[in-house]
């Protein structure tokens, strides 16, 4: 017999995404982003988000079903994304995922945006190891996580205290007149930068701040340094070397996330890390974590970028999971919950 096809619906931040998988197949992967709707503003602003949601919704349903060759009556189950996120915009997903699952008469699962990240890996390097350390790097958030059980048993270890690490990427970005969102611009100016050019920060590094948080982050001290430096600079009329302070920007975030990731790794006797959210993408952070692990004995499984960001297809993917362990659905009338802790895997 074939495997449940579960449809998964993201709206939690400003991409409307639809996915469609079959088991760990992934059939279909639809995303319409506001992103550029944004842009000038330097940020996502939530009420153009929700509207843009509003607006894609039913075309990228549409378009995921033709992409996977399937009829919406042939869905099994329905997931959808009921937090953490912008309140309006998971509200526009849930209530066409509850649409959905009453029209069709199948199950809805509302389940957590942050294991979602984790569970997406199974679509391209299979079965997830049990357990793995999970380091989910995005604009929204940034936190270290234990996985026994997607489904079930997600445990934060640590997540950052300020800004999360995307949106340092992109505040720095803007400080350095490159465009939103800053980070695949940060990776490329790096990349022809001198990552030692300039000593920038490692937030919470230091003895006395390891005592309280081991596996937390902070960027926001670094964003400072950084701005504290350009300005410097433009005051004493010499020109900004973007290269570089994008590459030495680059290099203290991602020093700090790799080396916080081992530490837990280790602590926890963990053998497999897994790195998801859209700073997922960074060359630097994949290259740095993939050296550093290596000589511990520690594999790092990372998702192609267009699985790293915010998707559908994530949502499907820790969807089917739940109907694969056998999870009781969600109730018809699951709320959204904007600040949905990731201990909350399923509603
Ligand atoms: O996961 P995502 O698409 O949305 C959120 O849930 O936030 O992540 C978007 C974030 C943005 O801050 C963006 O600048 C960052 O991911 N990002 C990157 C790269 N590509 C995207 N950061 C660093 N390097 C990249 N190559
Ligand atoms: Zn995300």
């Amino acid at each position: 017999m074939n495997e449940p096809l579960v449809l998964g619906i993201e709206t939690s931040c400003d991409e409307t995404g639809v996915g469609i998988v079959r088991g760990h197949t992934l059939l279909a992967d639809a995303v319409a982003s506001s992103v550029d709707e944004h842009a000038r503003f330097g940020g996502v602003v939530p009420e153009v988000a929700s509207r843009a949601h509003l607006e894609a919704m039913v075309p990228t349903i549409e378009r995921a079903c033709e992409t996977a060759g399937i009829r919406l009556h042939d869905v099994d189950a329905i997931a959808v994304t009921n937090g953490p996120g912008l309140a309006g915009a998971l509200l526009v997903g849930v209530a066409a995922a509850k649409a959905l699952a009453l029209g069709l008469g199948k199950p809805i699962y509302g389940v957590n945006h942050l294991a979602s990240h984790v569970a997406v890996d199974q679509l391209e390097h299979g079965a997830l190891p049990e357990p793995c350390l999970a380091l989910l790097v995005s604009g929204g958030h940034s936190s270290l996580l234990r996985v026994d059980d997607v489904t079930t048993g997600v445990e934060p270890l640590g997540s950052t205290i300020d800004d999360a690490a995307g949106e340092a990427f992109d505040k720095v970005a803007r400080l350095l007149g490159l465009p939103f969102p800053g980070g695949p611009y940060i990776d490329r100016a790096a990349a022809s930068g001198n990552s030692i050019a300039i000593d920038f920060p490692r937030g919470l590094s230091a003895r006395k701040d390891l005592e309280r948080h081991r596996f937390d982050f902070s960027f926001s001290g670094l964003k400072t340094a950084v701005a504290r430096w350009v300005e410097a600079r433009e005051r004493s009329g010499e020109s900004v070397p973007v290269n570089d302070v994008a590459a030495s920007f680059q290099e203290a975030v991602c020093d700090v996330l790799v080396r916080k990731a081992l530490d837990a790794a280790g602590h926890h006797g963990i053998e497999d890390i897994l790195i998801g959210g859209g700073v997922a993408a960074n060359s630097r952070l994949r290259a740095l974590a993939e050296e550093r692990a290596a000589g511990l004995g520690i594999r790092v499984r990372v998702p192609r970028p267009g699985l790293c960001t915010d998707n559908g297809a994530m949502v499907a993917a820790l969807g089917s999971e739940m109907v694969a362990r056998g999870r009781t659905p969600s109730p018809l009338d699951l709320p959204a919950d904007s600040s949905l802790p990731v201990t909350s895997v399923l509603a």
